[in-house]
């Protein structure tokens, strides 16, 4: 056996090992705040997972952001936490790209109000959508716990083409002091063989690769969206990031995202200098 196919059997052992934690399982991240982590696989083969978000609000029902699989034992726990659904305040969709189960969501809670990105409502038409994100006053709709900004330099409308999945809308939840970001921010909670491939290590937290085509394309936009990053870290007292890819911080998060935007300025500088 050469050693390209032996790397390889590592690498899917490694990812089946990742896959099995927790998934489907809501994990207690703060008060209030439960993430859950999902399948999703890049190639077949390698699980860089997807995650959503169960948030109590003070009126004691419970906010959903973003979508998973929604196996019979995730229905379940779903069901026990909200009343077979009663208690679902509503569910939200922050990345546009991200839109592959609310579909199955909506067939289990066809009476809760669902919104999403402008693209949700543009690709899933099976869904009675009762707003966008792009809307200020459905972003506020549950202040003061949780907060949604977008990020500014970016493209949330419509992204393109079709694989910049770099944007979305960030939500913080102040009880939990938690971040939830899909792709736009992702960081390694473990060390896999095919991550090392990529040149990421356990602790690494990176912005996504489709930074390039995710911002606009005039030189401001590298350091709008820098900007925009150190405003939240300012204006948000986060100590956890839940996030789509990869993994989650757990504490620490505020100075990691911090580290993470410096050790970036390079790769502003490069991408400001390109769109000259
Ligand atoms: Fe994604």
């Amino acid at each position: 056996m050469n050693r390209t196919i032996i790397a390889l059997l590592i690498a899917i052992i490694a990812t089946v090992t990742i896959a099995d934690q927790k998934i489907g399982v809501p994990v207690l991240i703060g008060p209030n705040f439960w993430n859950i982590r999902g399948n999703f696989r890049v190639m077949a083969v390698v699980n860089i997972h997807t995650q959503m978000s169960v948030i109590k609000l003070p009126n004691g029902k419970f906010l959903i952001v973003d979508t998973i699989d929604l196996t019979s034992d995730l229905k379940s726990a779903l069901d026990r936490m909200t009343n077979n659904g009663a208690n679902i305040e509503a569910i939200i969709g922050v990345h546009p790209f991200h839109t592959t189960y609310f579909k199955a969501f909506y067939d289990a809670y066809p009476t809760v109000p669902f919104y999403g990105t402008p693209r949700h409502l543009r690709v899933v038409k099976d869904i009675p959508w009762k707003g966008d994100l792009n809307q200020q006053n459905i972003r506020n709709k549950w202040n003061p716990d949780v907060e949604i900004r977008l990020p500014a330099g970016a493209e949330f409308v419509n992204p393109q083409p079709e694989d910049n999945h770099f944007n979305s809308a960030w939500l913080f939840h102040k009880p939990s002091r938690t971040m939830h970001i899909d792709d736009t921010v992702i960081y390694a909670d473990e060390d896999s063989l095919v991550l090392k491939i990529f040149g990421i290590k356990k602790g690494d937290m990176i912005f996504h690769p489709k930074i390039d085509p995710g911002l606009y394309n005039y030189p401001a936009a590298p350091f709008e969206f820098r900007d925009w990053v150190l405003k939240v870290i300012k204006d948000w007292d986060f100590d956890n990031i839940v996030c789509a890819h990869l993994g989650n911080k757990l504490g620490g998060a505020k100075l990691k995202l911090n580290q993470t935007v410096t050790a970036a300025e390079p790769l502003f500088r490069k991408l400001s200098e390109k769109r000259k």
